[in-house]
């Protein structure tokens, strides 16, 4: 019996060895130690042998199934660490692998180009204003010299909402609200950029509802030289250092004498092509002195006070700086489109 112990005990140790998972492992200990194993089974056999035998061949089997379940724990506990370790290799963070690339969005043209130009103007010390999209007949035309029955009103056709609201068509009547909260002091120098709404249909170069920006400088002893040089600043800003501007004459009921400036055509250098109509000019915004009646109906003192405002609408800008050919591409939010100028 005695050597049927210790050939168990072999036989254990090379199947401990043997087994290289925790299933097998597992195995092995019901083989050997488990309730119908080969040390319970010799144990069985212990009532055929003497007295004298009975307890020396008793603590042998003791000694071997101590033995058997020691190494088998010890082997567990490698056949643990290995399994650790391999979850480890296979689950290592390569952190010099690059990363996935994922879609960046970026702000829309309109709002960058609207953006640069308040930018500009902040840096010669204008503040921005807002005001009302829904406006009332008052500002949106009577404070800006276009009263009742005048034939300017027809120039602009407009969205009532009642017979004194409408969506403001320019962003002029910011002049007149401004100009009334100072109650009469100068300076005020501001520009305001918005949305506007007018009767259009849509089509390449009009929409029912676009942008504008609208300036307005008011103090003592403002000219037109003064109107001249800040729409030179903003034109070569814009359009590049080498851009000549002009001002023809034109009309606006709010502004007095009223100017358009113009741009040299940045694709022919003033030489005429299609995109300035062989004129070799570009028309840009709308601009001029501030009409006495306006000063006077915001409560100025038109002898002592004058300025200039100017008017322009940023996706016409955009639409030439990048060689936009339809307005609707603004509003219809074509990734495709919007993601070309992340990078400008
Ligand atoms: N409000 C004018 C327009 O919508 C532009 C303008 C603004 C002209 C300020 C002169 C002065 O066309």
């Amino acid at each position: 019996m005695k050597e049927r112990l210790q050939s168990i005990k072999q036989e254990a140790i090379t199947e401990i060895e043997a087994a290289d998972t925790q299933k097998s492992l597992q195995d092995v200990r019901v083989q050997f130690l488990g309730k119908k194993g080969k040390i319970t089974e010799v144990l069985k056999g212990m009532g055929k042998l003497s007295k004298e035998e009975r307890p020396v061949i008793g603590q042998l089997a003791n000694e071997v199934r101590d033995e058997i379940t020691a190494s088998i724990e010890e082997k567990a506990d490698l056949l643990e660490k290995q399994a650790i370790e391999e979850q480890l290799k296979a689950e290592t963070i390569d952190v010099t692998l690059p990363g996935r690339p994922t879609h960046t969005g970026g702000p829309h043209i309109l709002m960058k180009t609207i953006r640069d130009i308040e930018d500009l103007f902040i840096g010669m010390g204008y503040e921005v204003a807002e005001g009302p999209e829904v406006e009332t007949d008052y500002y949106n035309f009577e404070a800006l010299n276009l009263p009742k029955g005048h034939p300017a009103r027809d120039m602009q056709d407009s969205f009532y909402i009642t017979e004194e609201l409408l969506m403001r068509t320019h962003t002029s009547p910011v002049q007149a609200r401004t100009l009334n909260a100072h109650e009469g002091r100068g300076p005020v120098k501001i520009i305001c950029p918005g949305k506007v709404y007018r009767r259009d249909t849509d089509d390449a170069t009009h929409s029912h509802q676009f942008t504008q920006i609208e300036g307005l400088y008011v103090d003592e002893h403002i000219t037109m030289s003064d109107l001249k040089g800040t729409l030179n600043v903003l034109a070569k800003h814009l359009f590049g250092e080498d851009r000549e501007i002009r001002l023809r004459p034109s009309f606006f009921p709010f502004t007095e004498p009223s100017v358009e400036m113009d741009i040299s055509c940045k694709v022919c250098n003033g030489d005429g092509c299609s995109v300035c109509k062989h004129t070799g000019w570009i028309e840009i915004l709308g601009a001029g002195l501030v009409h006495p009646n306006v000063l006077e109906m915001a409560g100025f003192d038109s002898k002592k006070y004058t300025g200039f405002a100017f008017g322009m609408g940023p996706e016409r800008i955009a639409m030439l700086k990048y060689g936009i050919e339809d307005i609707r591409h603004f509003y219809t939010n074509d990734v495709r489109f919007l993601k070309q100028f992340h990078q400008v």
